[in-house]
């Protein structure tokens, strides 16, 4: 089935009468998100560094470009498929990593709602260092679609391939490592209200059933969870360096995937240092303000990764906003803030809600402006927008 058949899917349930349960665009998402959450689970999703500038400019970035209709080159047939570190995916979308995930469902197990929407989606997961309930029972909901895990590398080197190794076991299918939060950023909306989900013992799983993180403790996490905190306090950011990248790449076979990289020189290192692939980002503007779009650097880092896969998030919004960071050179593109937004509003079905409307709108978009394959996505495809 076509992504874009979703719309016939509305509209004839239009014609007994059912509308859409949930909203179609995002900052519908996000307002009804609003309502349904804890104001403070809402304010970590939605808040970002600084007074948020950049944040904005992630969104407006996309704005700034315009994909030019071709005609004549209409197809029923539509091909969005993407082969990805060997995997063949449907679609060149995936949901990030969002270490929060867990308490933006109603029943707090939100990593295995946001598991289950990739297997009925076929939309891989990137399952966070931070979730709420082990990678491993993570793992078990996917189905048949593939998973990635994220790192949060600990500053115990021992706990770091604990962790690798638990998600090569569990079947993950690749490790992304995070370069950009070894320190959180500033984050006015959250220090406002002394707002930091994890220190309140929240989305630690991977830590607390870890049996190295564990084997560190006096009493188990079980009987004295303060004491668990805070040696995760003491184990979660580490200042990586350059230095770091080679005992990184020998901790697995897996794909290796560094995120976070925005410009071409660390992208060119990186590709030195074994990387299998460069994921773009700049964390949705919630880890340093003052700098530029993340769409503003994609260009520069697709072409550094000369071939290399490139992933690719920060700003997506809309089926549109996908079509413009593939004909950017994206290898395939993050959703965000917009699946945690679905699962406050409907849990599994809310995502699939989200992932459905945001790939239905990128297939018409293709469709309708004459670019059916994703090879037809090319930066000559844009125009700026005067
Ligand atoms: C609430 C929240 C939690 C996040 N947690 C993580 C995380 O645990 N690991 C990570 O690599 N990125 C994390 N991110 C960043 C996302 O993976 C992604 O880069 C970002 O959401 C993209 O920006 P957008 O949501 O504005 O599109 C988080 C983002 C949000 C909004």
């Amino acid at each position: 089935m076509a992504f874009g058949d979703y719309q016939f899917e509305i509209y004839l349930q239009g014609l007994s009468g059912v509308v859409p349960k949930w909203p179609m665009t995002f900052a519908e998402w996000e307002a009804k998100a609003e309502a349904a959450m804890p104001p403070w689970v809402y304010s970590y999703v939605a808040g970002g560094a600084g007074d948020e500038h950049t944040q904005r400019l992630n969104r407006s970035a996309f704005d700034t470009w315009g994909l030019i209709p071709r005609m004549f080159r209409a197809s029923r047939e539509r091909d969005l498929s993407i082969d990805l570190f060997g995997l063949k995916l449907a679609s060149p979308v995936f949901m990030a990593p969002i270490g929060v995930l867990g308490i933006c469902s109603q029943d707090h197990h939100g990593d295995l709602a946001a598991a289950r929407a990739a297997a009925r989606t076929g939309v891989p997961l990137v399952v966070s260092t931070l979730t709420q309930d082990p990678l491993e029972d993570v793992a078990a909901e996917l189905g048949d679609t593939p998973g990635f895990f994220q790192l949060y590398t600990p500053t115990d080197r021992d706990l770091a391939a604990s962790l690798v190794h638990r998600a090569e076991a569990a079947g993950y299918k690749g490790i992304i490592v995070t370069l950009d939060t070894w320190v959180t950023g500033w984050r006015p909306r959250d220090l406002s209200t002394s707002n930091f989900p994890q220190l309140r013992g929240y989305c630690l799983a991977n830590y607390t059933s870890d049996p190295v993180f564990r084997a560190k403790l006096a009493q188990p996490p079980e009987e004295n969870m303060q004491a668990a905190v805070l040696q995760f306090v003491s184990v979660f950011g580490n200042p990586l360096t350059w230095d770091d990248l080679p005992w990184l790449r020998s901790l697995t076979d897996l794909p290796l995937i560094v995120k976070g990289i925005c410009h071409p020189d660390d992208v060119r290192r990186a590709k030195d240092g074994g990387v299998d692939g460069i994921y773009c980002s700049n964390h949705g503007g919630r880890q340093a303000n003052g700098g530029l779009a993340a769409l503003d650097c994609l260009p520069d880092v697709v072409a550094a990764a000369d071939g290399l896969p490139v992933l690719f998030d920060s700003g997506i919004r809309s089926g549109a906003d996908i079509v413009k960071a593939l004909a950017l050179g994206a290898t395939a593109v993050g959703i965000g803030r917009p699946y945690p937004y679905g699962l406050a509003l409907g849990g599994v079905d809310g995502v699939v809600h989200v992932l459905r409307t945001l790939l239905a709108e990128a297939d018409l978009t293709m469709a309708v402006d004459g670019y059916p394959t994703l090879a037809d996505l090319t930066p000559d495809t844009l125009r700026r927008v005067r």
